[in-house]
């Protein structure tokens, strides 16, 4: 009998780090796993977004997004990301970075096609070249600086290459990509007639002085870039879904269709609210990122007293941490531990690497949530070190 269900779902598993949320809950423990704030979203957006639904912004919108929130995405990547797009053919307006991903892998891929994965990876890439298609190559990012070799990267580019994705600031390790690093992949792209796509949805939360930038604004990358940021992370709005896409007009005529037939539109009175929060300015962004360091060094340090060893991020708001110091068999076992006896969440390393072997020693720590989360946890794991 053949099988009711298909084979592209068949090879998913659960995604590890909702499953560590759902153990997070029934152990009652702090969920350092899921990267979502639990502190509340700037007020003036909700109450943008509470107008918007009272002023009946309650339909469909044009399915690439309404022109205001369009126009608004285009002035904000003019000013922050050094990109120029016209709103009517270059911005398109997704449900969350997402679904900016897979409407972006369906417009260019075609069965067969190769795709280039930095490794460790956000997990919903690999899934992601599975329904469009494509075959996967990894490049390794190698600690401790998550620096990647530049010789290995130049021979994964072949004619069968399409794409690279590129996600910076990195989640999970907190790489921010050089503009030295961003040419040179740049350079390769140009070489194999190969498209850029860049999720940027941290570009905003950068520390140390760390400069963000957009593959997308250098030297020959306009036309075969498709930059994807989004509102979850830098207005703290991770249920409204929103999240956007910025590339010409070839691309962005193609990713429309998939967009189209893969939701229709982004939330119509959230895309009026989410122009209210790109209007916030250059001071809220920096308190953002102020707020986060203040975060990321308070956890780091706290991990670092109870015998984790942390990689610093310099952008996004996670640490990979070195387990090796407590003697578990591999991650799953610690983390399972951890989130069972000591009441804190983490994700397993392995989730983040196609072979479980090279993250066995690794879990990664969120630190989006506010200070008194993060000092009840400070208090469980100080149990660990008794
Ligand atoms: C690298 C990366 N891209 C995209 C997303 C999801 O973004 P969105 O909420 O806009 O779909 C996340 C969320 O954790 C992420 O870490």
């Amino acid at each position: 009998m053949s099988s009711t269900t298909a084979d592209r779902v068949a090879i998913f598993t659960e995604s590890v780090i909702r499953e560590m949320t759902r153990l997070a809950a029934l152990y009652d423990g702090i969920n350092l796993a899921q990267g979502y704030p639990d502190f509340p979203a700037p007020d003036a957006i909700k109450e943008a977004a509470i107008q918007a639904i009272r002023d009946d912004h309650n339909q469909y919108s044009i399915t690439w997004g309404t022109k205001v929130l369009r126009t608004a995405v285009s002035e904000k990547v003019r000013s922050y990301n050094r990109i120029s797009a016209d709103p009517e053919t270059g911005v398109t307006i997704c449900c969350g970075a997402t679904e900016a991903m897979i409407a972006a892998l369906l417009a260019i891929i075609n069965p067969g096609d190769e795709v280039i994965i930095f490794e460790p990876f956000y997990e919903n890439y690999g899934p992601d070249s599975i329904i469009s298609g494509a075959v996967r190559r990894y490049i390794t990012l190698q600690e401790p600086n998550w620096e990647f070799d530049r010789d290995e990267l130049a021979r994964l580019f072949n004619t069968k290459t399409k794409a690279i994705i590129i996600n910076t600031p990195n989640n999970p390790t907190g790489k921010v990509f050089t503009r030295e690093e961003l040419e040179f992949i740049a350079g390769l792209c140009q070489r194999w007639d190969v498209i850029a796509v860049t999720d940027e949805i941290y570009e905003h939360i950068l520390y140390d002085g760390t400069e963000h930038v957009s593959i997308g604004s250098l030297d020959g990358m306009q036309d075969r870039t498709i930059t994807i940021s989004g509102l979850s992370k830098t207005f703290s709005v991770t249920g409204w879904r929103l999240g956007y896409t910025v590339a010409c007009p070839r691309l962005t005529d193609a990713l429309r269709k998939a967009h189209d037939f893969l939701t229709v539109n982004a939330p119509t009175p959230l895309q009026v609210a989410g122009v209210a929060a790109l209007h916030l300015g250059p001071d809220y962004y920096a308190r953002l990122a102020a707020d986060y360091r203040a975060r990321r060094d308070y956890l780091l340090d706290v991990l670092s007293s109870v015998g984790f060893e942390c990689f610093t991020p310099r952008g996004a708001y996670y640490t990979m941490t070195d387990i090796s110091a407590f003697g578990y068999a591999d991650d799953t076992e610690f983390a399972q531990y951890l989130v069972k006896d000591v009441g804190i969440a983490a994700v397993p390393g392995s989730s983040f690497y196609r072979e479980a072997h090279l993250g066995r020693d690794r879990l990664r720590f969120a630190f989006c949530k506010k200070q008194s989360t993060l000092t009840e946890a400070a208090a469980r794991l100080s149990r660990l070190r008794s």
